[in-house]
């Protein structure tokens, strides 16, 4: 998966040291989440660049700076892996940030080990995607799945709207039923067997989805993937946390927004205190 990384140096990092999260706002709180429950030794410090709201509408260029920046800022943090929790920043900047941090410190992104999971899951057959228009726009999935299985037909959506929709609090009510309604009836002229959810806010809106697909298709949540993903790079770096931390996880957000305070009530409790992060100061 990060073949291009060449064999680490990082021998100054310690299992108990933290994985560095980032993503524009509360998607990447869905990784995030995955990485507590299947890994619940591990620390983490989550990065929203939530001044930066929606990425998925940014040029490549924007956004290229604010991974680095954001890396930056993980590294200071003490970073012993890197998870870039967002597809539309992985679509601009992945092969950027390995290559920026070089030896340094791992970078794992979500959607090299989805489209690997897509490669062998649905051979021959006729899958969805949606995701925001940097993601789709990019060719990233079409590229990548072309390479690892060429007999995957790939039906690509982009849904600008419904990572503003759910960072604004609409998931699971009537609205985000009919936004996503509306959307996803572009599938029905497709035999698709799975919908790949290229964008980590739409985990939020998974139970609407499922409910407007039904039974016979798939809706890939790349969570847990992406979670195993980091752990394989773990344990192969020798870095995988063994026993509980005693230090807290840390959220850090580059503006403060109620949704993204509520939402991380939600997923990691009431004690969760957010911390202001400006990525330019
Ligand atoms: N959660 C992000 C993604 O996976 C970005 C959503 C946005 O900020 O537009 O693409």
């Amino acid at each position: 998966m990060n073949s291009m990384q060449p064999n680490f140096l990082n021998r100054l990092k310690k299992a108990s040291d933290p994985i560095g999260v980032f993503d524009s706002g509360i998607g990447g709180l869905t990784v995030a989440k995955a990485l507590k429950k299947i890994l619940p030794n591990e620390r983490l410090i989550y990065f929203g660049d939530t001044a930066h709201l929606p990425y998925g509408e940014k040029s490549k260029a924007a956004l290229q700076a604010y991974v680095i920046k954001s890396i930056d800022f993980l590294l200071e943090q003490e970073a012993k892996l890197i998870l870039i929790a967002c597809n539309s920043a992985s679509a601009a900047a992945f092969e950027l940030a390995q290559a920026y941090l070089g030896s340094r410190v791992r970078v794992v992104s979500v959607i090299e080990p989805t489209v690997q999971y897509v490669a062998t899951r649905f051979e021959g057959q006729e899958v969805g995607l949606i995701g925001t228009r940097q993601t789709i726009n990019s060719e990233v999935y079409v590229k990548k799945l072309a390479e690892k299985a060429p007999s995957i037909q790939l039906r690509a959506l982009a849904t600008p709207l419904l990572a503003n929709m759910i960072e604004e609090g609409f998931f699971n009510n009537g609205i985000s039923q009919q936004i996503v309604a509306k959307y996803l009836k572009f599938f029905e002229a497709y035999p698709i067997k799975g919908l790949i959810l290229g964008c980590t806010h739409y985990p939020l809106i998974k139970t609407d989805i499922s409910h407007y697909l039904g039974d016979e298709i798939e809706t890939i949540d790349a969570s847990n993937i992406v979670v195993e993903a980091v752990r394989k790079t773990l344990v192969s770096d020798n870095l995988l946390a063994c026993a509980p931390n005693s230090l807290k996880d840390q959220f850090f957000v580059s503006d403060f927004t109620e949704s993204f305070a509520a939402t991380t009530r939600i997923f990691f409790g009431e004690a969760v205190r957010l911390e202001l992060h400006q990525l330019w100061e």
